[in-house]
């Protein structure tokens, strides 16, 4: 198993303000990241924004300000909401910092060099939203983009081109080799049938008819092709061919280190297609993983600005914390699959799994150890039958929770929480502390309540890369030391006896399925 991991989310359009779509991904790379750290793994996790291109330059015309004064507004909205959505990014890379620009204008020459690029001229159907050119099969009769299903028009350009028929074998049969690189399966037999089987068009990757976008050394009348631009920012970031390649070294250049890149599958084909053909024509290794999440829609319908129904993520983090909404991304989705936004699933959501099931958990534990035990944990002592099954489960659990992880299985791996989470609370039902406790039968109880602690503190460490701020609060009110905090300590079952307990007010409250499905009904209007 490697011992490092790299991941990283696209980086985002400044085109227009982040969705909750955008949040979704950019929190699952957090969980995924937060996981791989918890667990021991070296880790680095980046984001960013992907400035350049001639929709920016149009938006920002028509907003009267330059490309520039556009995309830095926007990208600080960006880092504002990664800030708020409590992201652990290790770093924000912008395609107009000159660290990564000077960088890709000397990936293009050394594709030049290697006879990678060529000049040609194109002659094709355009896509302007998508900035990507398309055969006359490709768009059909009715002329519209394969992508995004938009109309496209006839275009016709200088530009440079690079080779993918040198590199097509190599890829398709990486990908023979390595059935997990792209991720759900679904995708890969997608990416052959609709582009690799048709026959790859050589690629054009640079552009003269706007000039926002990073020029071409060789022939100043071209600006590179938004996407060679875009891609690169996975390697730049680290100090890919610069003087300082610590980074680069240690992550990308080490085989010991696992490379996901997070992508919606809107934009598969860039990623597991031409990437791993520029990084070939670079003499550099392929990530280990492309995982492709499904996109969000809401109540039914894609979200888009124009049509009204974006979601912010800002006035829910306001009203729910941080954590209810990490929480409901995590855990409504089966990450991969497409998934459905409706208000009430989120209200729901939270009442199901964060009120009744954990807040309820830790809120009766609690308040059994103050009232039977004077707020202080006792100890484990001959445990019978139920306490051995909890202990069997936990270690089941812990081994689930792991594997699925490493899977990006994020739901799946927290569903096992959940149910670890269920089998405690009907624990309490079984065991019936109260009867124990009229009946004096302190060890029994004593034991009930150290296997709730152990149940609880290990359940709040595997959802702490979900539930960031909650875990917190969780560890203060069993006052964890900083062993007991640590993840090793989990293999240690019930290892708090002494530890004083606080008796805290419930972690979530119960929300009221009507009035909050209209709260966020009138935050899309
Ligand atoms: N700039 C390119 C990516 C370059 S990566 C080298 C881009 N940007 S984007 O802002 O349009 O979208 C990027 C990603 O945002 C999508 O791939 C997806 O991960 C996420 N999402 C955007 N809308 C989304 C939903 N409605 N639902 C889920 N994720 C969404 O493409």
């Amino acid at each position: 198993m490697k011992n490092k991991f790299y991941i990283t989310t696209p980086i985002y359009y400044p085109s227009a303000d982040a969705h909750i779509g955008h949040a979704y991904c950019t929190t699952m790379c957090d969980i995924l990241a937060r996981n791989k750290r918890m667990r021991g793994f070296e880790t680095y996790f980046l984001t960013g924004t992907d400035e350049h291109g001639e929709k920016i330059q149009k938006k920002a015309a028509e907003k009267g300000v330059s490309p520039q004064e556009y995309v830095d507004e926007i990208a600080e909205k960006f880092r504002k909401l990664w800030a708020a959505m409590k992201i652990s990014n290790d770093d924000f890379i912008r395609t107009t910092e000159e660290r990564h620009s000077k960088v890709v204008q000397s990936i293009f020459s050394k594709m030049l060099k290697n006879d990678d690029i060529y000049l040609g001229k194109y002659e094709g159907w355009y896509c302007t939203p998508c900035e990507s050119f398309w055969t006359e099969t490709q768009v059909g009769e009715e002329h519209l983009c394969p992508d995004c299903h938009r109309p496209v028009h006839k275009a016709e350009e200088e530009c440079y081109f690079f080779k993918t028929s040198k590199y097509v074998e190599k890829v398709t049969k990486h990908y023979q080799l390595n059935p997990k690189f792209i991720t759900p399966v679904s995708r890969k037999n997608e990416m052959m049938n609709t582009f690799i089987n048709k026959g790859l068009d050589d690629l054009c990757v640079s552009r003269t008819t706007f000039n926002w976008g990073i020029p071409v050394v060789e022939n100043n009348k071209h600006v590179l092709y938004v996407w060679l631009d875009a891609l690169c920012n996975y390697i730049t970031a680290l100090g890919y061919d610069t003087d300082h390649p610590e980074l680069f070294n240690k992550f990308w250049a080490d085989e010991n280190c696992e490379i996901v890149h997070v992508v919606g599958a809107d934009i598969t084909r860039f990623h597991v297609i031409y990437w791993p053909m520029f990084l070939l024509s670079l003499g550099l290794r392929l990530p280990d993983r492309v995982f492709v999440h499904g996109l969000l829609d809401l109540n039914g319908e894609k979200m888009s600005k124009s049509r009204g129904n974006v979601v912010s993520p800002f006035p829910l983090i306001e009203r729910y914390g941080v954590d209810t909404v990490r929480w409901f991304l995590a855990k409504e989705f089966s990450f991969g699959s497409d998934g459905k936004f409706t208000p009430e699933s989120f209200a729901e959501r939270i009442n199901i799994d964060l009120a009744n099931n954990y807040g309820n958990l830790v809120n009766r534990t609690t308040s059994m150890i103050s009232k039977y035990f004077e707020g202080v944990v006792p100890e484990l002592k001959n445990p019978g039958e139920k306490e051995k099954e909890i202990r069997e489960l936990t270690k089941k659990t812990v081994k689930a929770y792991e594997n699925l992880m490493d899977d990006l299985k994020i739901s799946e791996a927290l569903n096992e929480v959940v149910n670890l989470l269920n089998v405690a609370n009907k624990y309490i039902e079984e065991s019936q502390p109260w009867v124990l406790s009229k009946e004096g039968r302190v060890e029994e109880l004593g034991n009930v309540m150290a296997v709730l602690v152990s149940s609880i503190v290990t359940c709040t460490k595997l959802l702490s890369p979900v539930l960031v701020e909650t875990s917190e609060k969780v560890y203060k009110l069993f006052n964890l030391t900083e062993e007991q905090k640590s993840y090793e300590f989990i293999e240690k079952f019930c290892g708090f006896t002494g530890n004083n307990v606080e008796k805290g007010a419930p972690l979530f409250p119960r929300l009221d399925i009507k009035v909050e499905t209209e709260y966020i009904n009138s935050l899309t209007k």
